[in-house]
């Protein structure tokens, strides 16, 4: 079989702001769970993140703060880095639309993408009316503006897209405009745009949503059909800006004076001037991101929160089809290749002890901050909770009893005790080895077929992003082996029967083996523990080994603790 290729993206997070528990369940982990775990199948992967520090989030969080642009995205970049490699989300690369290892690249590479758009013909320049605050003395594009939704009457309306129902807006459609700048009610004035039309585009746009209808989450391709499937279909949507910060409108046009993209133009395209950027370290040249992004052998998949995807299923797809040559929905070879996957978590809420369950609030201080949770606590009970309650299907809430106690009773109780009452055992009673396998009874082969049914099951789940079930499958190996382990009672047959204590804790170790691959992808931290538990070298972790047997007699390094009780005085002590 020839090695399978992936690239795939985690949200360009806006660098105006620490990472809370929120982002990391709606986009990181999963994605970073699905490279280890695809990377385990032998595939080529490149995992590809930074911040996206162009557009008015940044701009308005500097203001406020009164630190220039420069200096807050670089402060927030290098937090998010930490606070990823902290939780060991381990990506690729690390960029920054904006920082300066970055930009010139990122800047290139999107004014060739809007050049080649603007080639084929996909941009129509409208003089059109945008609002403008007298006060501030300039337009108000995006989050600078605030109103009521047309479509659903939210009053969580910004210039560009509702946070009620997730559509894309123009602003003069808002209700109830309010500058977020100052306060006062702008009014339309006359400016100059470049508009992306996506009614051309959505013919196309629509064959190819169709042709994804059973492999992408039904929210996604549902939310994404709709957009599709109005009677008005797509509107054109400006993809310029009047600003002083992003990057610069790529025109011979007076018009284009003073203007930078639409940050939902360049933020994307961050995906792909960060991959090349990757490439050029690697010494392979940075025009080598072509290999990723224009070959249709290599998957591209993106890991988002639910609010960004009409921006991945809509307006990126559309600006891809829109650089093609042919009129093909996929791109011939050497043109951009249409993503594979949108995968889309829903919203995380937040529980406190003794409270009502809320939204994740930044101002309210309702939020559990990675960099505070990483002070006191390991990052792979925070990945298991993640992902054990993560909102695949619908909303999820970080419950922080919950949290204790699936840590107490699921990661503490059920894997960590198997694992350290096998190890302990084969160091106590089989002098730190593993014991003879002997002839396997009934209830021996039963669990010894566990492990690779669960290493299949567990695969099938990934395969398709179902994370939470895939969780589940792993643990339940590890309840199974409990059971077993009660039910062969090593600690009684060590007084009467020493073959067959032997043959339960070498079952045991066998099953230690197979969680280790299995636990991998999601627990890395416990599972490299497991590793030098095992002697296993890094290539054991394939899941194609993921039930290969120990060998009799192989040495076993000493027991070490994979969890450790949370007490519930001590953590709200925080
Ligand atoms: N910054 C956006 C957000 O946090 C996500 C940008 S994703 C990208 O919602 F595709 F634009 F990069
Ligand atoms: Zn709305």
């Amino acid at each position: 079989m020839p090695t399978r290729r992936f690239l795939i993206t985690a949200a360009l997070p806006y660098s105006n702001g620490r990472l809370h528990v929120g982002h990391i369940a709606g986009a990181y982990l999963p994605a970073d769970i699905y490279v280890r775990y695809l990377r385990a199948t032998g595939a080529d992967v490149r995992f590809v993140c930074g911040s996206d520090d162009n557009g008015v989030a940044a701009i308005k969080t500097a203001r406020e703060q009164g630190r220039t642009v420069e200096e807050l995205t670089a402060y927030f970049n290098a937090s998010q880095r930490d606070s990823f490699a902290g939780l060991g989300i381990d990506f690729d690369i690390y960029g920054g639309t904006h920082q300066p290892e970055y930009v010139e690249l990122h800047q290139k590479i999107s004014q060739e993408f809007f050049l080649k758009i603007h080639d084929k013909g996909y941009f129509t320049k409208k003089k059109t009316r945008q609002l403008y605050d007298t006060r501030a003395g300039q337009f108000l594009p995006d989050r600078f503006v605030k109103g009521v939704c047309p479509h659903c009457g939210s009053d969580n309306a910004f210039g560009d897209q509702c946070e009620g129902c997730g559509k894309s807006l123009d602003a003069l459609d808002l209700v109830n405009p309010v500058s977020t700048m100052t306060g006062t009610q702008p009014g339309p004035r006359e400016t100059i745009h470049w508009y992306l039309r996506l009614d051309r585009l959505s013919q196309r746009l629509r064959t190819y949503l169709e042709s994804k209808r059973d492999q992408w989450r039904s929210t996604v391709i549902n939310f994404a059909l709709g957009q599709i499937d109005t009677d008005e279909g797509l509107p054109e949507r400006a993809m310029t800006r009047d600003l002083d910060w992003g990057v610069p409108v790529p025109l011979d046009d007076p018009d284009a004076k003073g203007k930078v993209l639409y940050v939902w133009f360049d933020a994307p395209i961050g995906y792909i001037s960060f991959t090349a950027k990757l490439c050029e370290r690697l010494g392979e040249g940075w025009e080598a991101y072509e290999d990723w992004w224009k070959s249709p052998d290599c998957k591209i998949v993106h890991f988002i929160g639910e609010d960004n995807t009409v921006f991945h299923a809509i307006t990126f797809p559309a600006m891809m089809l829109a650089t093609h040559d042919s009129d093909s929905v996929t791109g011939a070879r050497g043109e951009f290749q249409i993503t594979d996957n949108v995968v889309a978590n829903a919203f995380l809420n937040i529980k406190f002890p003794g409270q009502e369950e809320e939204k994740i609030s930044k101002s309210r201080g309702t939020a559990v901050w990675i960099e505070d949770y990483l002070k006191t606590l390991d990052a792979d009970p925070l990945r298991y909770y993640l992902t054990a309650n993560a909102p695949e299907a619908q909303r999820a809430a970080f419950d922080f009893d919950d949290f204790l106690t699936r840590n107490n009773t699921e990661l503490l109780n059920a894997l960590g005790n198997f694992v350290n009452r096998t190890m302990t055992f084969a160091h106590k009673y089989f002098d730190g080895k593993v014991p003879h396998a002997g002839a396997p009874g009934r209830v021996d082969t039963e669990q010894l077929d566990r492990r690779q049914a669960a290493a299949d099951a567990v695969a099938g789940d990934l395969e398709r992003c179902r994370f939470k079930s895939a969780l589940n499958h792993m643990m339940q190996l590890a309840r199974d082996a409990n059971g077993y382990f009660d039910a062969t009672a090593p600690f009684r047959t060590r007084k009467t029967d020493m073959d067959a204590c032997g043959r339960a804790v070498n079952v045991c170790l066998q099953t230690v083996r197979t969680l280790t691959t299995l636990m991998a992808p999601f627990l890395p931290a416990s599972a490299a523990r497991c590793r030098t538990m095992l002697n296993l070298d890094d290539d054991a972790l394939a899941w194609t080994s993921a039930a290969d047997r120990l060998p009799d007699g192989a040495p076993l390094a000493p027991p070490q603790l994979l969890f450790k009780k949370l007490d519930p005085d001590e953590l709200f002590a925080e």
